[in-house]
C-alpha cells in the first residue's frame, strides 16, 4: 500500500574512516561496494527515524497514523533495553494513546523479511486490517570506531524502512508467499554479547571491556560462505512455492544489503542479470532490517519496479536467519 524511507543527514564517507581506523576506500570498496554511509548525530535514534520512515509510507498509502491497527518493528539495536522501541514510535505518530499493539521482533538482517511474514499471516487470519511495518537501526552508537573493530564498523551504516501493508483487493497487487528460516547451531559466527542478561554482572567489567566483547564479533569468511549459500535456497524455496518455472518470470531482486560482493554472486548462481536486481548498499552500507525497504523504495522511485511486477526479496542475517518473500507490486 505505501512504502517509505529515512536516513540521518551525516553521510560518513570511507575517506572520513579512514581518519578514524586503519582502512582505505580502495580496501572497503573492492571487498564490500560500500562507498558511504549515514550515521545518526547525538539526539537521533531509532524510532525517530522509524517513524519518518513510517510518515512517507502512510503519505503514499494515502492514509493517516489513525488508520493502522498493528505495528511491527524489526531492529537488532533498539534505542533502549525495554521497552521495544515501536511503542516510542507510535508515540511519535501521535496515537499512543489509541491503544493498538506494538510487536517488536529481533531477528537482524531477515527483520524485514519476518515482520513481512507475521503482517501476511495476520492479515489473512483477518486479525487486523492495516499494518504498519518498520525495520530500523541505529548501528554507529555501539560500534568499534577503531582499527581493531575495522573489519565490523566498515559495514554498517543507520537508518530506516517503513511499509504499510492492508488487504489485496486483487491478484496483481499481493504477497504471494512468504519462507522464513533459522539455524542457531553458529549463532556465535556473528554477534554482539555484551550487556548479557546472563552474565553476572549483565554490564562488562574491565575484563569484558579489554577483550571488546560489547562490539559487534563477526567470522566475516564464514557468513559470507553462508549468505551465498542459503540465499539461492531462500529464492528457490520461494519460486517452488508459487509455481515459479524460470528465473526470468521475476521482474526485480531485491536482496539484503550485507555485501554487493554476496549479492552478485547470489544473483550469478541464480541466473539473474544485473538490470533485473538492484542494489543501493554503496550509498548505505548494511543498514540491517531496513536495507530491503530501503533498497526496494529506491527501485520504486528510479522506476525499475513497476505496478504488477513480480518483485522477490530474500534476506539473510544474524542468528543465523534466512528467508525470501515472493510479491506483486
Ligand atoms: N580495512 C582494511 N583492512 C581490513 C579491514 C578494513 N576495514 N578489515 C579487515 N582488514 C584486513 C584484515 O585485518 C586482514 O588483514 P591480515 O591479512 O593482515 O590479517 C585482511 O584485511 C583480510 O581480512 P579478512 O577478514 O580475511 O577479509 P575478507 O576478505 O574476508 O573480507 C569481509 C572481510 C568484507 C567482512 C568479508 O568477510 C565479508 O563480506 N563477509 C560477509 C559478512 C557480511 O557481509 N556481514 C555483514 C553483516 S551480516 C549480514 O548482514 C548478513
Amino acid at each position: 500500500m505505501g512504502i517509505g524511507m529515512a536516513v540521518p543527514s551525516r553521510v560518513v564517507t570511507n575517506d572520513d574512516l579512514s581518519k578514524l581506523m586503519e582502512t582505505s576506500n580502495e580496501w572497503i570498496i573492492e571487498r564490500t561496494g560500500i562507498e558511504q554511509r549515514h550515521w545518526v548525530e547525538p539526539g537521533e535514534g531509532g524510532a525517530e527515524l522509524g517513524a519518518r520512515a513510517a510518515k512517507q509510507a502512510l503519505e503514499r498509502a494515502g492514509i493517516s497514523a489513525n488508520d493502522i491497527d498493528l505495528i511491527i518493528y524489526a531492529t537488532l539495536s533498539p534505542d533502549v533495553n525495554f521497552p521495544g522501541t515501536g511503542v516510542f514510535v507510535q508515540r511519535l505518530l501521535g496515537i499512543g494513546s489509541k491503544g493498538i499493539p506494538c510487536l517488536d521482533i529481533r531477528q537482524q538482517c531477515t527483520g524485514f523479511i519476518y515482520g513481512l511474514s507475521i503482517a501476511d499471516a495476520y492479515i489473512r487470519t483477518g486479525n487486523f486490517k492495516t499494518i504498519l511495518l518498520i525495520g530500523s537501526e541505529v548501528h554507529s552508537t555501539g560500534l568499534d570506531i577503531s582499527t581493531a573493530g575495522r573489519d565490523v564498523t566498515v559495514l554498517f551504516g543507520d537508518g530506516a524502512g517503513a511499509v504499510v501493508i492492508g488487504r489485496a483487493t486483487d491478484d496483481q497487487h499481493m504477497i504471494l508467499s512468504t519462507h522464513i528460516h533459522a539455524d542457531g547451531t553458529e549463532a556465535e559466527i556473528l554477534w554482539t554479547e555484551y550487556p548479557a542478561s546472563r552474565q553476572h554482572p549483565r554490564m562488562p567489567g574491565e575484563k569484558e571491556l579489554g577483550e571488546r566483547r560489547h562490539y559487534p564479533m563477526m567470522k566475516g569468511k564464514n557468513v559470507f560462505k553462508h549468505a551465498v549459500t542459503r540465499m539461492p535456497q531462500a529464492i528457490m524455496e520461494g519460486m517452488q512455492a508459487n509455481g515459479i518455472k524460470s528465473i526470468e518470470e521475476i521482474d526485480m531482486l531485491i536482496p539484503h544489503q550485507a555485501n554487493l560482493r554476496i549479492n552478485q554472486m547470489v544473483a550469478q548462481m541464480i541466473g539473474m542479470p544485473a538490470e533485473k536486481t538492484h542494489n543501493n548498499i554503496q550509498k548505505y552500507g548494511n543498514t540491517t532490517a531496513a536495507s530491503i525497504p530501503i533498497c526496494m523504495n529506491e527501485a520504486i522511485e528510479l522506476g525499475k519496479i513497476k505496478p504488477g511486477n513480480l518483485v522477490c526479496l530474500v534476506a539473510f542475517g544474524a542468528g543465523l536467519t534466512w528467508g525470501s518473500a515472493f510479491l506483486r507490486y
